[in-house]
């Protein structure tokens, strides 16, 4: 089966373990596994549960964080509309590894990329999109001292400099051999490139960089000029999909959304989309259920609970029993993953609600990390 995953699709039954050979990232192996635990003093779910399951240099990273150099989280986020749920895992697994790790996390809003990629966009509804998901981001649990978002379009006086220096590193016929660039790709994205790669430099230490694995083609680029520029070669750690609704071998989309939850869907648009779309592994009628049983490993309800949605092992085991069984119905799986959205999401927009616009004051200008990149100069940023 064909599959594609580069920065802007992603189609098919994706194949991770082609992936990580195509890429050339490398698995993440029990041993690191259990050195991440080790020195986080606990285990984030989306670890244990193998979400995250990729990484380049991630070894380093401990080694260094272990020597006392250090290192700095980075991820971002392209504001091409609302934020499902999907668009959040990155971002609530960067902020436990900020809490654990206690090191500054630089956000990227990529409001530049997002104009530029949709031609359908206008500029201001972009911006719409920017201030919406960036509420949602600043609730995910960052340390608001410690957290700079910015978005490009902002911020640009700051990346410009560097940007240029990337861009000269870089030829055409890289670019389109990476990013599948063609004679009809608007010169707007060829560049854009260059300023996802510059918040790798903010530090002169080693970034690690979260992010579902259909960002990597940045890094290896990256990886490829960073020391001729004086900077460190990124580390990464990338997570698969968490599939649509309508089934495990696509990926959400916000122009489809019957395949998503976006986070501001209220209770009885969750309940209605999960019962219409959720895709499955159940048998067609009652009786055949209980004789023959479920599918967890096709069933899109089991695989949200699984990935994200019940923390607890038992749980989880029980319902994969019962389910497998035939004891417990497609219908009342899809129930009990209603009822954990709908919790998940009240409490996120209660937060959003409450703590949001504080928050993002202080990612954006005021907290500690936000006011000095903000007085940086380019020759301080860069240590140039
Ligand atoms: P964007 O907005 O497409 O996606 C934001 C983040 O969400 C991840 N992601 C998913 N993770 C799990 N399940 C899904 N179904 C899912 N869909 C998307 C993406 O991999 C990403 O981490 N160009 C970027 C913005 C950006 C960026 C970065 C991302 C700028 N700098 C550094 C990561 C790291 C973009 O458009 O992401």
């Amino acid at each position: 089966m064909t599959f594609k995953v580069t920065p802007w699709e992603v189609e098919g039954s994706i194949d991770y373990e082609k992936l990580i050979r195509d890429f050339g990232t490398q698995r993440i192996s029990e041993e690191l596994r259990k050195e991440i635990k080790g020195l986080a003093g606990e285990e984030h779910l989306l670890l244990r549960r193998h979400v995250f399951f990729s990484h380049r240099d991630l070894d380093k990273i401990l080694a260094e964080y272990k020597q006392g150099k250090g290192f700095f989280l980075y991820t971002g986020r392209g504001p091409s509309g609302k934020m499902h749920i999907g668009h959040l895992i990155p971002f609530i697994f960067t902020a436990w590894l900020q809490k654990v790790f206690d090191v500054n996390v630089y956000i990227e809003i990529t409001d530049d990329e997002k104009f530029v990629y949709n031609r359908k966009y206008k500029w201001k509804e972009v911006q719409q999109y920017a201030d919406e998901n960036i509420l949602d981001i600043a609730v995910a649990g960052f340390d608001p001292q410690k957290t700079f978002i910015f978005k490009d379009s902002e911020y640009i006086k700051h990346l410009y400099p560097l940007a240029l220096e990337v861009a000269r590193k870089i030829t055409y016929s890289t670019a389109k051999a990476v990013f599948g660039f063609t004679g009809s790709t608007n010169i707007g994205l060829i560049f854009y490139p260059s300023l996802q790669i510059v918040p790798t430099f903010f530090e002169k230490r080693r970034a690690l960089i979260p992010c579902a694995i259909d960002q990597d083609p940045y890094w290896r680029i990256q990886r490829d000029i960073a020391e001729s520029l004086g900077y460190y070669k990124t580390a990464a750690i990338h997570s698969i999909f968490l599939p649509p609704l309508t089934g495990i071998h696509d990926k959400m989309s916000s122009s489809k959304p019957e395949t998503a939850i976006f986070l501001d869907d209220d209770e009885l648009t969750v309940k209605k989309k999960v019962m219409k779309y959720a895709f499955s592994g159940g048998q067609p009628s009652i009786e055949e259920h209980r004789k023959k049983g479920g599918n967890p490993d096709i069933d899109v309800s089991f695989q949200w609970l699984y990935m994200f949605f019940e923390e607890d092992d038992n749980k989880l085991e029980e319902i994969r029993k019962a389910y497998a069984s035939g004891k417990m119905l497609t219908g009342e799986l899809k129930q009990y993953l209603i009822e954990k959205i709908n919790v998940f999401l009240k409490e996120h927009r209660h937060k959003r609600e409450k703590e949001g616009k504080k928050l993002v004051r202080k990612m954006m200008y005021d907290g500690k990390l936000a006011k000095r990149m903000w007085s940086l100069d380019y020759s301080d940023v860069f240590g140039v």
